[in-house]
């Protein structure tokens, strides 16, 4: 069928397989011209399939000849309607994997429960014996929690008071005052049972046990900071404490795995456009001011740029992994430049449907997004018939 994109609010209801096919291969193709990375032979991937977790992904087995398996949660598809992206982007890694001789097995299911940790494990078992490599790169709005079976839902709240400030509708481009008032307890609790770091841990402890953990073995999850405008709704919100949960839960991590040599780190990431953060009032507002900026200055990266860089020039640089005071990893560090900072808080208070033509990058924004579900990508014919009915090779 020849598939369109069809938006609703902060979502695309559909997604394009070639054009899944096509972000896939262009993210090898940057990974291969950038040369070899010293980095670990058998990685899991929680989260592989879209955003930070599929650019880590393609990173492992492209920089270095890795086997991955990745866990996600996306929709198959049915004849006449498609798949969610993470699918096809799934199944187009796992063939351009196979056409490059490494192993790529993918699972897809709820990362929260307890049947999913063991059937990975099952996996590496069976496959690979241990790995030596799990990214942590899940983005939920919801939880099922594995031992009481409740139902957490995130909020995206302020904390203490109502929050106002612009906003974009990225759609219309149309800037507009938006308020939202502060959370109550019970949300806070919930952003962190949903998004901090207790699932993490779940699954270090599950693999260690199980005795699939490599000596030495390394996990890395993905945080965010920010900046000052931003920080009512994101860093010192409900997704800011689970983000403070998060962080601290690599410490217990590297605590828990001291016997193998093992350690947990926190890569503080740089803003971007994913299903994820489109979601968050306020951050496409900052998004696109600070890509223009960005582009401006020739520092703007996306998610394999970001991915590459955090696996060459942080974890597997050959010596010490540089780490901020609170012990993390830093590759917002182009972002948070003072330089970036003050320029993108000057636009910000000029900022209005008016001059956000002119000092913002809308069109990228909407660029990205739709690239989120495999559109407006080069070398992709979007007049012809699409196969909706592509497969995951190792799933079907
Ligand atoms: P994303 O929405 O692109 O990816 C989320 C992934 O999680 C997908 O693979 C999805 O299938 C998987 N997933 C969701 N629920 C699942 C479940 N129940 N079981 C199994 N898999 C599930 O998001 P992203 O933006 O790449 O976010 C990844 C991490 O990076 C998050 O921790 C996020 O906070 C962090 N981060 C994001 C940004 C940003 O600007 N986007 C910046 C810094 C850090
Ligand atoms: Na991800």
């Amino acid at each position: 069928m020849i598939i369109e994109p069809r938006m609703r609010g902060f979502i695309c209801l559909t997604a394009h397989p070639e054009g899944c096919a096509q972000s896939v291969k262009n993210q090898i193709e940057y990974v291969k011209s950038k040369g070899k990375i010293n980095a670990p032979k058998r990685v899991l991937v929680v989260g592989a399939s879209t955003g930070f977790g599929l650019a880590s992904r393609i990173t492992a087995a492209f920089g270095n000849d890795a086997a991955t398996i990745g866990v996600f949660f996306e929709k198959e598809p049915a004849p006449g309607k498609t798949a969610t992206p993470g699918w096809y982007n799934s199944a187009a890694f796992e063939q351009e994997a196979k056409k490059a001789g490494l192993y790529a097995k993918s699972i897809n299911g709820d990362a929260f429960s307890k049947e999913v940790k063991q059937q990975t494990i099952d996996m590496i078992k069976a496959d690979l014996g241990q790995v030596d490599l799990i990214i942590y790169s899940l983005a939920s709005p919801v939880r099922m929690h594995p031992e009481t079976g409740v139902l957490h839902r995130s909020a995206l709240k302020p904390i203490g008071q109502t929050f106002t400030d612009k906003t974009v509708d990225f759609h219309t481009g149309n800037v507009t005052q938006v308020s939202i008032e502060p959370a109550v307890q019970e949300d806070i609790d919930n952003t962190v049972v949903v998004m901090g770091g207790e699932d993490w841990k779940m699954w270090t402890d599950a693999m260690k046990k199980a005795g699939v953990l490599a000596d030495g073995a390394t996990t890395v999850a993905y945080s965010y900071i920010g900046p000052e405008v931003t920080s009512a709704v994101y860093r010192k919100g409900t997704i800011g404490q689970a983000k403070n949960h998060l962080e601290a839960t690599a410490f217990e991590i590297t605590d828990s795995l001291k016997d193998i040599g093992g350690k947990a780190y926190v890569s503080v990431n740089k803003a971007l456009v994913t299903q994820a953060s489109s979601a968050i009032p306020v951050i496409p507002l900052y998004i696109s001011l600070l890509y223009k900026t960005m582009k401006a200055k020739g520092l703007h990266e996306g998610c394999i740029e970001q991915m590459q860089r955090l696996f060459a020039d942080r974890l597997y640089n050959g010596g010490e992994v540089p780490l901020d005071a609170e012990g993390r990893i830093r590759i917002d560090d182009w972002e948070m430049r003072d330089d970036i900072q003050e320029a993108v808080k000057t636009l910000w208070a000029q900022a209005d449907t008016e001059t956000l033509k002119e000092i913002g990058d809308l069109a990228g924004y909407k660029n990205d997004f739709l690239n989120l579900f495999g559109f407006g990508f080069q070398g992709v014919d979007y007049l012809a018939d699409a196969n909706e009915m592509v497969q995951i090779e190792s799933i079907s």
